[in-house]
This record gives C-alpha cells, structure tokens and sequence, in this order.
C-alpha cells in the first residue's frame, strides 16, 4: 500500500501548482492527477453539479488503486470535501481552503484581501472560516470570474490577462490589505505578473505547501509513505489531451503522459 499513488485533481491545470509542492515534498511518491478540464471552470457551477464531480474523481481514483486524494481546489474543497470524506473514510483526504488564518495573523494593516472563485467566496464554509480565524481583521473579498480560463488557455501574461487582474486587484490596494490571499489553486501562476502590479510590501499567500505538509501527515500517522521510487506523475483531462498536453510544459516542470479521462 505504501507504494500505491497519490490521486489529485482539480477542475483544470489550477491544481498543478499544489500538484508541483507535493512532489517538492514527497518525491518518493507516484501522483495521479486529473484536470476535469471539460467543466472548467467549477467557480461559477452549482455546488451539487462540483459534488457530483467530486464523487466521479474519487471512484476514479479508487479503481487506480489510490492510497490518498487530494482536492487540488478550493471550490471544490468547499462544494465536496465532507461528502468524500463521508463516503471514503478509508482514504487520507486533503482538501483545500483560502489562507485566511495566516494571513490574519501576518498583516500589519489589519486589511486582508481574498482572490478566489465565486462559488468558494459564497460558501458557509468560507464564511465559518472569517467567523473563525478573521474577527480582528477586516477582510475584502474579490470574485475572479474569468481569470481561470484565461489560466486554462496557458495565457500567464497577455494585455488582456494584466487588465482583468487590475481590475480585480485595485479594489484590494484602495482597501489598504497588505496582504493578499490566493483563493483558487489557478491563481499561484499569475504570481510574477502580480508581483509587477502591486508594491513590494504586500504579501502574496496561498496554500499550496501547507497542503503538502498535511499529505506528508495524514501519510506519516497511517504509516503510508513510500520509500521506493516514484512513477512519472501520470495525468487524465476531461477535455482535449492535446490541448493539455501544450500547455502543461508552461506549467508543470517535466512533460508527462496525458490521458483522455471521459467520465
Ligand atoms: N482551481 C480552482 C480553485 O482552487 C477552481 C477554479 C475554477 O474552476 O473556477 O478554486
């Protein structure tokens, strides 16, 4: 059982960027990840339509022999995660949730900024999370809708890409957050881009090596970390393998077999 992989997926490539600090981390470990491409983007999706998707990933995942899941998503994390922790008590699940906690206890100008997805901005886990961890700061959040497909296009820098996120971005800095908090797995990638837009002292969060940091837990305390060698990282999309497989070298650090995923 150590040796058997890791199952990570995501509505997209958005995933990709926790995928890369798993395998930081846990280079023994063999990852399966799988892009569900063809209904990206979860944002703006009803939160039973996610579940439905959640529960497909995790069969999936279950029939390829999986000793742990990650939800590589924050919509998805707040839509599916206690579903599948339900329904698959035997797996270690790793969900995904806005930084809201480190960011409360790091800014200095008691103003947090949230960049996230419609549909985990508009959850009650979302809103659990600010009545917890956000009640001395004041917290701005922003829904990015369109970003992510732009993202999905392997678009990272275009004028059109640069004034979307301005736009989403000004209301932030107007508010005074100095610290700003990256809600959806897609958006670590617009990191360099963002660091040109805003002043040197405000802080980029996101979680993506904390998600790593409970797999590498959640695999210690069950006794299920590998100690051989991993496999290539083996990747599925519910859309065109092609178009993944073009885009996947801007934002994955080998190429990788891809694999049609029609469910
Ligand atoms: N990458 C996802 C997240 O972390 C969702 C993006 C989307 O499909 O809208 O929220």
């Amino acid at each position: 059982m150590r040796e058997a992989p890791i199952g990570v997926f995501d509505s997209g490539v958005g995933g990709l960027s926790v995928l890369a600090e798993i395998q930081r981390l846990l280079p023994n470990e063999s990852l399966l990840y799988v892009a569900d491409c063809g209904n990206v983007p979860y944002g703006e999706k009803t939160p039973e339509f996610i579940r439905q998707r959640c529960s497909v990933m995790a069969e999936f995942f279950q029939q390829q022999g999986a000793k742990a899941l990650v939800l590589a998503c924050n919509t998805a994390t707040v839509a599916g995660v206690a579903d599948l922790r339900r329904d698959y008590p035997q797996w270690p699940i790793v969900g995904m949730e806005p930084a809201v906690k480190p960011a409360a206890a790091a800014t200095r100008s008691g103003v947090v900024g949230v960049l996230a997805t419609t549909g985990t901005l508009q959850s009650a886990k979302f809103a659990a999370l600010l009545d917890r961890f956000a009640t001395d700061v004041r917290v701005i959040t922003q829904p990015c809708p369109g970003l992510v497909e732009l993202i999905e296009n392997g678009d990272l820098h275009s004028p059109a890409l640069r004034e979307l996120l301005a736009r989403y971005v000004g209301p932030l800095l107007a508010a005074g957050c100095d610290t700003i908090i990256l809600g959806c797995t897609h958006y670590p990638f617009l990191k360099p881009l963002l660091k040109q837009m805003i002043p040197e002292d405000i802080s980029l969060i996101d979680t993506g090596a904390a998600v790593a940091r409970q797999l590498q837990r959640l695999l210690t305390e069950r006794e299920l970390l590998a100690d051989g060698t991993a496999d290539a990282a083996q990747f599925w999309t519910s859309a065109d393998p092609e178009h993944f497989r073009n885009i996947l070298p801007i934002l994955w650090n080998t190429s990788g077999v891809v694999r049609s995923f029609n469910k």
